[in-house]
């Protein structure tokens, strides 16, 4: 099967031109009476297509004009969502199949990085998540798996390096939908944890921290969310060091909550089943080590995971309750359903006062009110310094994966002042997303940081070009990138 791109009005690239020439006035035609004019999104599919002997099919995909497509920069001059291209590529060939594609573009340039963007983009939309199917679906049956794509391109040599690296990154991403995608009798903390230590494999040093350890240590307030579990709490440190021996890592921190029943504040049993993927954050956190590991990052990078599972049982913890955090601060509990933020609140200060990290982000599926305010579109972004937000901001642009900055202050602080403790686990109705990240502020201390709440971008994932599945694997591209832009020597 060979595919081409046509832009609008069916402008065809140098070279496509030049190989389909003696097929041209058959693909006019077809492309007339289809109504095909090579907009985004469109294809036309010809078999047996004239002037081209060795081809059983041919199919012209659309690329519309720039600024078309999902991930695309809508006041670009030319084409540039090649991410996107990639994935509606694969979708046109289906499963299975095997393709030559023509990389080359009408007034876009087809380069390297295009063509590393592709293959990203083709491989993340073939993705899917059937461990659990023993019964495939009808048209599932004979063509399954993922299609073999050659590129032809003008460079090969920079293609390949591209592609190479791309293919390195969409592993991250999918081993971020694995984790969210499983279910949470399969995926409790040690067996995350057990899969975690996999990136040993490619020279990530792994530390896992059992309950007896983080007892040790003071991991008070992570414990305590846990402790209404039969299954046993985990930290997971992960650390790269590509960089300089001496040079400051940087650090992620994220929410693992394997399954989030709300413990005694139990959630209504409406959609409750989602939060077996309430551990979204230490899955992307998880992908991205393995991304940066696998590319060799030029630099000292830390990944930790607060992996618990939120249970009600005897031994649960109880609204009211008041724990001592790592940092010596207490927590009197006001709603054992607020617990991501106990988790991350040991876990940042524990990466914060161990590691003194050049800065640390976190992500986290911290609250429902993400949702509310800004649906699936964008994660919540907040953070305690301007530049940190900015970078983060550009490779959200840089990558589709987007976010919006929300505002933090003193007013909003107040809101979780405890009657008996240093601050209370909730904030009350108002301003849910802000008052759960003023409470993280709290345990950062002056360290440059971020909290992406990815709520509403983690999981439950409308389909898209990129994406047909729940989980999205969302923020292992966003870190990826800013790691790349702005942190490597
Ligand atoms: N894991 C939830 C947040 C969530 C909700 C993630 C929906 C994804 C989809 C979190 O632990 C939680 O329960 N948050 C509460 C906080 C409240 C009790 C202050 C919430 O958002 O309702
Ligand atoms: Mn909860
Ligand atoms: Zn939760």
């Amino acid at each position: 099967m060979l595919i081409a791109f046509a832009g609008a009005k069916l402008a065809l690239g140098g070279e496509t031109r030049t190989i389909l020439r003696d097929a041209e006035p058959q693909i006019a035609r077809a492309a007339a009476a289809a109504k095909f004019t090579g907009k985004r999104g469109s294809a036309l599919d010809l078999y047996a297509p004239a002037g081209l002997p060795s081809v059983g099919r041919l199919i012209l995909v659309g690329v519309g004009a720039a600024g078309d497509g999902e991930n695309a920069d809508k006041s670009a001059e030319r084409f540039d969502d090649y991410l996107g291209l990639g994935g509606q590529t694969a979708a046109k060939l289906g499963q299975g199949a095997s393709a030559l594609v023509l990389f080359d573009l009408p007034e876009a340039p087809a380069d390297a990085a295009a063509a590393g963007q592709f293959a990203l983009g083709a491989t993340l939309r073939s993705y899917k998540f059937d461990l659990y199917r023993t019964k495939k679906k009808k048209d599932e049956s004979e063509r399954d798996g993922v299609s073999d794509i050659a590129l032809a391109v003008a460079a090969p040599e920079a293609a390949q390096t591209s592609v190479a690296a791309a293919l390195d990154l969409a592993d991250g991403v999918i081993i971020a939908r694995d984790l969210v995608n499983e279910p949470a009798n399969v995926l409790y903390p040690e067996e995350f944890a057990r899969r975690a230590a996999k990136l040993a494999d490619l020279g990530v040093e792994v530390e896992i921290l059992d309950v007896p350890a983080l007892q040790a240590l003071g991991f008070r307030a992570l414990l305590g969310v846990g402790q209404g579990s039969a299954h046993a709490s985990r930290v997971v440190v992960l650390r790269w060091n590509g960089g300089a021996k001496d040079a400051q890592p940087i650090a992620f921190v994220g929410k693992g909550v394997c399954f989030d029943t709300g413990g005694i504040s139990i959630k209504p049993a409406a959609s409750m089943e989602d939060m077996k993927g309430d551990m979204a954050g230490a899955a992307a956190v998880t992908g991205l080590m393995h991304a940066l590991a696998a590319r060799k990052a030029k630099a000292n990078v830390i990944g930790v995971l607060g992996l618990v599972e939120n249970m009600p049982s005897g031994e649960a913890q109880r609204p009211g309750d008041i724990v001592a955090s790592l940092s010596g601060q207490t927590i009197e509990i006001i709603n054992t359903d607020a617990e991501g933020r106990l988790v991350l609140a040991d876990a940042l200060w524990h990466v914060k006062d161990k590691y003194k990290p050049a800065f640390i982000i976190d992500l986290a599926t911290l609250t429902g009110a993400i949702l509310v305010a800004l649906g699936q579109e964008h994660a919540g972004l907040f953070s305690n310094n301007d530049e940190l937000a900015g970078r983060i901001l550009e490779a959200g642009k840089a990558t589709g994966e987007k976010l919006w900055r929300l505002p933090m202050g003193p007013a909003y602080d107040k809101l979780i002042e405890s009657k008996f403790a240093d601050m209370k686990n909730t904030g009350g109705r108002h301003a849910g997303s802000i008052t759960a990240a003023q409470f993280l502020e709290r345990f950062v201390d002056k360290t440059p940081w971020a909290h992406l709440d990815i709520a509403g971008t983690g999981m439950g994932s409308p389909a898209s070009d990129t994406n047909q599945s729940w989980a999205s694997g969302w923020g292992v591209r966003l870190l990826d990138r800013l790691v790349k832009d702005y942190y490597e020597s």
